[in-house]
């Protein structure tokens, strides 16, 4: 079976992350009651909030590989003992901490696994995001598998009713068997996860 795994990245400088007060209504909204209690003792509570945030959304990503029609609520999702808990599942979650950066990476069931992050220009734009963590994704399957990264394309086949589902990485074409990735951006922050099964 194919490994469970997911990312996410918070670029701490980016103006998103500066507005949220941890016990405000974002917190209420995004944490559980457990989590909010942590929240409150944490030594540096806007760090630890976006820390949730990110396992969550890693998490989220993981999860919504296997089902299509998957809901995000966020309080849905609980953080705890170093691993995000979600409908009688668990996922291990090991966080990326810099001076204005929070990456988290959830997986299960992964043999090999490899996590990237990387800085843009400001002011990249959407785009220019997407494509610098594809270039993250094909640079790390390429070290993994041995391969020419120029021979690999990550691309976002429709999955259930969406028209794009999560990424999946080709290789000539063909869809990679066994790798799976998760990429993330924001601000000027890339992340991208891969995993081997
Ligand atoms: C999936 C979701 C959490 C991504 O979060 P985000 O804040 O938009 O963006 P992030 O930077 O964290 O991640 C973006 C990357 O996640 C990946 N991604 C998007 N949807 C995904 C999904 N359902 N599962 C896994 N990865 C996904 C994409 O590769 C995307 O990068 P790209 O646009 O450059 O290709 C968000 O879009 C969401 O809540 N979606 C609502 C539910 C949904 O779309 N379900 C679809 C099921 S297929």
């Amino acid at each position: 079976m194919n490994p469970c795994v997911g990312n996410d990245v918070v670029d701490l400088a980016h103006p998103d992350a500066q507005a949220s007060v941890p016990d405000g209504a974002f917190a209420r909204r995004v944490c559980t009651p457990r989590e909010r209690a942590a929240l409150a003792t944490a030594s540096e509570p806007r760090r630890a909030l976006w820390r949730l945030w990110a396992a969550k959304e890693a998490a989220f990503k993981a999860l919504s590989r296997r089902n299509a029609e998957l809901s995000f609520r966020h309080a849905a999702f609980e953080v705890e003992d170093g691993a995000v808990h979600h409908a009688g599942e668990r996922l291990d979650a090991t966080w990326f901490d810099e001076d204005d950066v929070v990456a988290c990476v959830v997986a299960r069931g992964a043999r090999r696994l490899v996590h990237a992050g990387a800085q843009l220009a400001s002011g990249s734009t959407p785009a220019e995001e997407s494509w610098a963590a594809r270039e993250l994704a094909r640079t790390l399957i390429g070290e993994l598998l041995d391969v020419d990264p120029a021979a690999i394309s990550v691309q976002r086949p429709p999955f259930g009713r969406h028209p794009a589902g999560p990424p999946v990485a080709y290789i000539d074409d063909r869809p990679l068997q066994g790798v799976v990735l998760s990429l993330a951006h924001h601000g000027r922050r890339v992340a991208c996860v891969v995993a081997v099964g």
